[in-house]
């Protein structure tokens, strides 16, 4: 491996994607371990290798990031902090690694658009990369851009989405990024047809700000999925993608990971860097 190899820690290692994200940069020649982060107790102290039972990788998994962090200034070559835990804390997260010149590649999702603000000024200030990516899959990017082909020819639309069951925040990243793009046309969607009345609060969905209604689903047994669909009268359009594992999120992390280095400022979206 070269002295030149990309430094990577992983904030939420023992999680369902931070596993993920530890044998994939384990995997990349390119790429060097250097630390994981959890607050899960179970693991502390314990090499992460062993944990995912990939045999020692000599990286302990801590429970604190700052010291994680600190450790982390004594690398020759830029470090890379990839972020998977809780919409709760991925704020203070990516600030505190900003904040040591480390650039963050951001997975947790549940950012408010106020926040995702206040971090791009942060990142410009500091001249630091950061990337926020709602959602790594290549499958949902190219679902987004038959989305905004499809929208130059319907004018009603409604998004559902359906995720497993330990899922914290509603609607999904994804979701909301995908109402986004679909408003930066420019366009008007849903025009009202008829007064509604929901006789239960939500039935309806939540109204995003494009005037698009997004509905979430919450099951056990369910990954991560998206449906998109355009109606007008006498047809129905609908996108669908679906997510059955989650190592199809890993070539767009470790493309992330590889870029993020590149950049001076924060960057939301994977399309931005395909
Ligand atoms: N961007 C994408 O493509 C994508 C794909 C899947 C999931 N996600 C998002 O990633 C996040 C994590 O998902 P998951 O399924 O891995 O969840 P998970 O609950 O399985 O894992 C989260 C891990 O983070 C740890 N954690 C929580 N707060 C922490 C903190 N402050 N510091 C350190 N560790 C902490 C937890 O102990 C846990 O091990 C969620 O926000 C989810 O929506 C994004």
């Amino acid at each position: 491996m070269s002295d030149r190899s990309i430094p990577v820690m992983v904030n939420g290692a023992a999680g369902k994607m931070g596993r993920e994200v530890i044998k994939a940069v384990a995997g990349a020649e390119d790429m060097r371990l250097i630390g994981a982060v959890d607050l899960n107790p179970d693991c502390h102290g314990q090499d992460v290798g062993e944990v995912l039972g990939l045999g020692a990788l000599e990286v302990p998994v801590l429970d604190r990031l700052e010291a994680m962090l600190a450790f982390a200034t004594q690398e020759t070559e830029p470090v890379v902090m990839v972020d998977f835990t809780h919409p709760d804390s991925v704020y203070e997260n990516v600030r505190s690694a900003i904040a040591y010149g480390i650039s963050p590649v951001v997975g947790t999702t549940g950012l408010s658009v106020q926040q995702l603000q206040e971090l791009a000024e942060f990142a410009d200030k500091a001249s630091t990369g950061c990337l926020v990516i709602p959602n790594f899959s290549i499958g949902m990017v190219l679902l987004q851009q038959a989305a905004i082909q499809a929208s130059k020819y319907f004018d009603h639309v409604e998004i559902i989405e359906l995720h497993h069951d330990q899922k914290a925040d509603a609607p999904s990243g994804t979701a909301i990024k995908t109402a986004q793009l679909l408003g930066e046309l420019g366009k008007s969607y849903n025009p009202p047809k008829v007064e509604e009345t929901e006789k239960i609060s939500g039935a309806r969905g939540g109204l995003a700000d494009e005037n698009i209604r997004i509905h979430s689903v919450r099951l056990p047994g369910l990954i991560a999925h998206q449906e998109v669909l355009f109606g007008s009268p006498g047809e129905l359009y609908t996108l669908r993608h679906d997510t059955s594992d989650r190592s199809c999120y890993m070539p767009g992390v470790l493309l992330a990971v590889r870029k993020v280095r590149e950049l001076k400022t924060l960057v939301y979206g994977l399309e931005k860097i395909l």
